[in-house]
């Protein structure tokens, strides 16, 4: 079983989320940040799972690009989708917003692994920004460790069953 996992990450939550996965996810796993590599080739893989940070209320406009551009090849492998954010109540609309409808209605798991807030790690900008979101709004940290533990029954199960 081949595994891709395409991710975008400004301050290495994201990141994180994608070494748990990998970490557990059982067969040949491939993690790529879109942010490196753009030029991908998506062909010999059983899952492709793709997730970005949330900035502004929007996931990584390089990961709306790729997938719009390789859309019908997407759309022909078992996809996942996840967000990384502080307000996981909005992570759908997050969703529907970066990636085409087909896309969210064809994925087998639409999820989210929280978010965190790095505040040492942020532009003055940022942390007077976030300073509102927080108080307004979003947790500064939690990790869902469920919804990572989730896909990755998903997908090491799809294994199991395909050798049945
Ligand atoms: C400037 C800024 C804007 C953000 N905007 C949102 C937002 O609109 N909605 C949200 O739920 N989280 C928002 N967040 C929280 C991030 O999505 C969260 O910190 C995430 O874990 C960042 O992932 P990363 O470390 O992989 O970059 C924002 C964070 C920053 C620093």
């Amino acid at each position: 079983m081949k595994i891709l996992i395409l991710y975008t990450s400004k301050h290495g939550f994201t990141k994180a989320c994608t070494t748990y996965l990998s970490d557990r996810l059982i067969g040949k796993v491939d993690v790529q940040n879109l942010d490196d590599n753009s030029q991908l080739s998506l062909d010999g893989y059983d899952w492709i799972v793709m997730g970005s940070a949330v900035y502004m209320g929007k996931i990584n406009k390089k990961m709306t690009l790729f997938s719009d551009k390789n859309r019908d090849k997407l759309l022909s492998h078992n996809i996942a989708l996840f967000t990384c954010c502080t307000t996981p109540e909005e992570s759908d609309k997050y969703l529907l917003t970066g990636f085409s409808k087909r896309l969210y209605e064809a994925s087998k798991l639409n999820t989210n692994f929280g978010g965190k807030l790095q505040r040492d790690e942020l532009t003055f900008f940022e942390r007077k920004l976030t300073d509102l979101i927080s108080k307004t709004e979003g947790k500064v940290q939690q990790t869902f460790y469920e919804n990572m533990d989730s896909l990755v029954r998903l997908i090491n199960n799809s294994e199991q069953s395909e050798k049945v």
